[in-house]
């Protein structure tokens, strides 16, 4: 029996394979509240959880998550440090809750501007996550899409290779996200639209969507909504 399918369901077939998050809109929504930036971070914390197990659950393979800026070092001590105590709290807590769920985690950015805490905890929740099989979450973390192109760039001159040789493959392949697809679609909340230097290589020719939500308010429903107006797009690549 052949059923049509219906327009507000999402097509498993056609999933897009890596959802970039700009999660965007914590300070916003402690302030409608009346409460400190922090609450509005963790309420974001607590939000994205919930987000991907929803892609997770779904098929989604890939999710990078902006969780904090190489510029985001500009804001208060008190912020930084607050963002820095979740980020930590959310690697050690992701062994227990995320990994169960069969979720690979991974940072990327440069690692060397964090505390060798962080780095030390980077690195165990990598190892302790990484033999699972379902959805790949990297956290940008301390992350610029600048920074990573230089670096890119960098590795490249080290390995002695002459302008004209090098490809865009060579780029690739020394990109946070290696390996990795590109991202088919990005999400921003809180009514902003603009990168702000996240994944400024992989979004390329990525579907972008944005949203009025604040971070803190985006539900799976949300993702669902994105994700079909995405199937409802047509992608040309360039092409015609
Ligand atoms: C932008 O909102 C959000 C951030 C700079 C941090 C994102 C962090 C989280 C969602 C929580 C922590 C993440 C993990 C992985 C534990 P904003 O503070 O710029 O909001 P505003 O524009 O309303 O001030």
């Amino acid at each position: 029996m052949f059923f049509k399918k219906k327009s507000h369901e999402i097509d498993l077939n056609n999933l897009p394979k890596h959802i970039g998050f700009i999660m965007d809109g914590n300070g916003r929504w402690a302030k409608k509240r009346g409460l400190p930036r922090s609450a509005g971070h963790r309420a974001g914390a607590e939000s994205l959880k919930k987000i991907i197990t929803e892609a997770n659950n779904l098929g989604v393979k890939y999710a990078t998550v902006y969780a904090f800026s190489t510029e985001n070092w500009k804001r208060p001590k008190d912020e930084v440090d607050y963002l820095m105590s979740l980020l930590m709290d959310y690697l050690v807590n992701a062994e227990k809750t995320l990994s169960r769920e069969n979720v690979v985690i991974r940072a990327i950015g440069s690692r060397k501007e964090l505390s060798e805490e962080m780095q030390r905890q980077i690195i165990k929740t990598e190892e302790f996550t990484k033999k699972n099989t379902g959805i790949v979450m990297n956290i940008a973390l301390n992350y610029g899409g600048r920074d990573e192109l230089v670096n890119a760039v960098r590795s490249i001159c080290t390995e002695g290779k002459v302008p004209d040789d090098i490809t865009a493959d060579d780029i690739e392949r020394h990109l946070y996200t290696a390996g990795q697809p590109d991202v088919d679609l990005l999400i921003r909340t809180s009514g902003e639209q603009r990168l702000s230097n996240f994944m400024l290589w992989q979004v390329s020719y990525a579907e972008m969507w944005f949203t009025d939500k604040l971070w803190p308010d985006f539900k799976p429903a949300d993702l669902h909504r994105a994700i079909l107006d995405y199937q409802n797009r047509g992608r040309r690549f360039g092409g015609i």
